[in-house]
């Protein structure tokens, strides 16, 4: 039997990930034990688990090095890729948001050449181009983006709010809600052709974790 290759964001999604994949019968001790690793491997089911960037997920789907892959709505919304959606796992819950100083919510909508700072670009255009119809201004960050109203880098920015702690003791607040996020269970095109019904059981066991 060959390997199934799951590929999980590090950090907090994957630690909710493993304990579903320890649920449904898998075995992800070493994974939990805390080391520098990177791939792990449960030679009984012949599964092979890999702690990968949570924004190169889709990556390493669309291409086929997973076969599955853990991942934030966010992040696939942002990077667009080519795989199959299987199942909203629910957790990992959070939402996508304008936010900014509350003094931007009347003028937000209204200004030409917004400067929108973001470590979503591609979300944060669509929405405001798409949806909104207005032409803004984007400055890509790679975190910490509260910063950026803050020190005049930008007007507002398009990021995930969680607990609303940061924008909290930043002084700033949601504007405006996007949509809603959750961590996805998702699957690359020719696995789910090659590997039917392995794939299957494990989303039918997922499915019947999820909480709703
Ligand atoms: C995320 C996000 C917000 C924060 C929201 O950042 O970009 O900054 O969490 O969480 P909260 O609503 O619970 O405060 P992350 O922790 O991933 O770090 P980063 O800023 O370095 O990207």
């Amino acid at each position: 039997m060959e390997y199934l290759t799951v590929a999980l964001a590090k950090g907090r999604l994957a630690t909710l990930a493993m304990d579903m994949f320890s649920d449904i019968g898998f075995d992800c001790s070493e994974m939990k034990e805390k080391s520098r690793k990177l791939i792990f491997t449960d030679e009984k089911n012949k599964m092979k688990f890999i702690l990968v960037k949570a924004s190169d997920i889709p990556t390493y789907v669309e291409y086929g090095a997973a076969d599955i892959g853990i991942v934030g709505k966010d992040t696939l919304l942002e990077e667009g890729r080519n795989l199959y959606e299987m199942i909203n796992l629910n957790f990992g819950k959070c939402r996508m948001c304008v936010c900014g100083k509350p003094e931007m919510k009347e003028r937000m909508f209204k200004e030409n050449n917004l400067k929108v700072a973001s470590k979503y670009p591609a979300i944060a255009e669509h929405f405001f181009r798409d949806e909104k119809g207005q032409t803004v201004e984007l400055i890509k960050l790679n975190g910490s983006v509260e910063l950026a109203p803050l020190v005049g880098l930008s007007d507002v920015i398009v990021d995930i709010v969680e607990s609303g702690k940061t924008l909290e003791e930043n002084g700033l607040e949601v504007l405006h809600e996007i949509c809603d996020l959750s961590a996805w269970f998702v699957v690359n095109r020719v696995s789910m052709k090659m590997h039917k019904d392995r794939i299957m059981k494990i989303v039918e066991g997922f499915k019947e974790k999820v909480i709703q």
